[in-house]
């Protein structure tokens, strides 16, 4: 196997918001976990199509023709992001819409008196839509995150399924602390029991590999503007799900075919153009450093097995550089790092907070020094509140992208120290 050394100068000469400087340094993105900076490509795929290809689809001229075949593209990067068939994904405003979206539709399957199970761990885009639904008479159960290890607690989550669970609504990586989840055993008991599976891969498909058959979820949730597309939803359906669901979404239900089905109204085509070339950045990344991860790539072909070797490469790059941030951060005194134990799986997302300064404090000065960041509950309010930290404004949070660098993370260190007096 090729030795992994990343090239994150060729990666950040990609990004025009790499160029940028506050107070004369360059701006660290570490605010990657609320979003990602984009590529020039997309950048440029996004005007490109307003500019020669705007129009609505099905018409019978020039550029409703290609609209047509953007869609087509788009459902085929996803496709290949997410390794499903083109006929199982779609796309709207946000995953929180697609969330919304897929609960009122799953919903009209079920009974009062079914019950329906959320986490502690997850944003509120996967929970809240299901929460609500506690007011049709279902019953919403929530599965305990354990405050010792920041893992969900797998026997608390089997004591409250039963028959009588229709849908498990799942984090795959918590958006506030980094943990990761093993869905896959938590959807082959909830398979057991019949009920629909919900994952959200918001998080997790920013830093890892997603392969939505391995995993066997039903539905899948990401946004591509955390993984250097525009802000958009991208979904997962399984296609016997989709088969069997109905849609509202004016009229179009009779007519749409596939993935269509859950497209409410027109979809914003010029996003599409941006995340495929989001999709073909990691792609073209995976294409450089796929020696170096054979093993894992077996079986897998063309743009879906760069992309797997892209999301790869990410991590093996990223993961080191939260590494060296968490240790730095275990020695300064006052501070306290929210995650998993050192050696469990997680996202490059660190949180934590410092004894005497409000996380509000705490990014304030990060962001005069250019140092991009988030303070609160990351809409993970559950999570922070099972952390005793609701009424303590939350946590500062920092995240790593693959054009975060070694300098950026060693300016943030020093800062904190001075934060601390150390
Ligand atoms: C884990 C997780 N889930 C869901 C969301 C919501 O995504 P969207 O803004 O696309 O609705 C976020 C956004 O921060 C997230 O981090």
């Amino acid at each position: 196997m090729k030795e992994f050394k990343f090239d994150v100068e060729a990666v950040r000469a990609q990004f025009p918001a790499c160029q940028l400087k506050v107070a004369g340094e360059p701006i660290a993105y570490l605010d990657g976990p609320g979003g990602t900076q984009v590529p020039q490509r997309v950048l440029d795929a996004i005007t490109g199509y307003l500019i020669n290809d705007n129009a609505n689809e099905g018409g019978n001229f020039g550029a409703s023709h290609r609209t047509d075949e953007v869609e087509n593209l788009a459902f085929a990067a996803a496709a290949d992001f997410l390794g499903c068939s083109p006929q199982e994904v779609g796309f709207s405003n946000a995953s929180t819409q697609h969330s919304y979206n897929f609960s009122v539709n799953i919903a009209k399957t079920m009974s009062p008196g079914d019950e329906v199970i959320i986490t502690e761990i997850d944003h509120q885009c996967n929970s809240q839509p299901w929460r609500r639904l506690g007011e049709l008479g279902f019953t919403v159960k929530t599965v305990r995150l354990d405050p010792e290890t920041k893992q969900l607690d797998f026997d608390d989550y089997m004591s409250k399924l039963s028959d009588r669970t229709k849908v498990v609504a799942i984090n795959w990586a918590a958006n506030a602390i980094g943990t990761v989840t093993d869905v896959k055993r938590f959807i082959d008991a909830a398979h057991e029991v019949g009920a629909v599976t919900v994952v959200d891969a918001v998080h997790y498909a920013a830093h890892k590999p997603v392969d939505v058959k391995a995993i066997g979820t039903d539905v899948l949730l990401c946004s591509p503007y955390k993984c250097f597309g525009p802000h958009m939803g991208l979904a997962y359906m399984d296609e016997k799900l989709l088969a069997s669901l109905s849609f509202n979404n004016a009229g179009a239900e009779d007519i749409a075919e596939g993935s269509r089905k859950f497209h409410m109204g027109t979809p914003q085509y010029e996003l599409m153009c941006g995340m495929i070339e989001a999709v073909n950045f990691i792609a073209d990344i995976g294409e450089k450093y796929a020696d170096c991860f054979e093993d894992e790539l077996q079986g897998l072909e063309g743009r879906r097995r760069n992309v797997v070797a892209g999301m790869m490469a990410i991590d093996e790059y990223e993961a080191p550089l939260a590494a060296k941030l968490r240790q730095a951060l275990y020695e300064i005194p006052g501070v306290t790092v929210y995650g998993p134990a050192e050696g469990e799986e997680r996202t490059p997302t660190v949180a934590f907070t410092m004894e005497g300064h409000t996380p509000e404090e705490v990014t304030e000065v990060f962001g005069a020094r250019g140092i991009n960041s988030w303070h609160g509950d990351f809409y993970a309010i559950e999570t922070v509140a099972a952390l005793g930290l609701a009424d303590k404004g939350g946590l500062i949070r920092l995240g790593l992208a693959p054009y975060c660098t070694e300098y950026d993370i060693d300016r943030t260190i020093a800062t904190i120290r001075e934060i601390a007096g150390v």
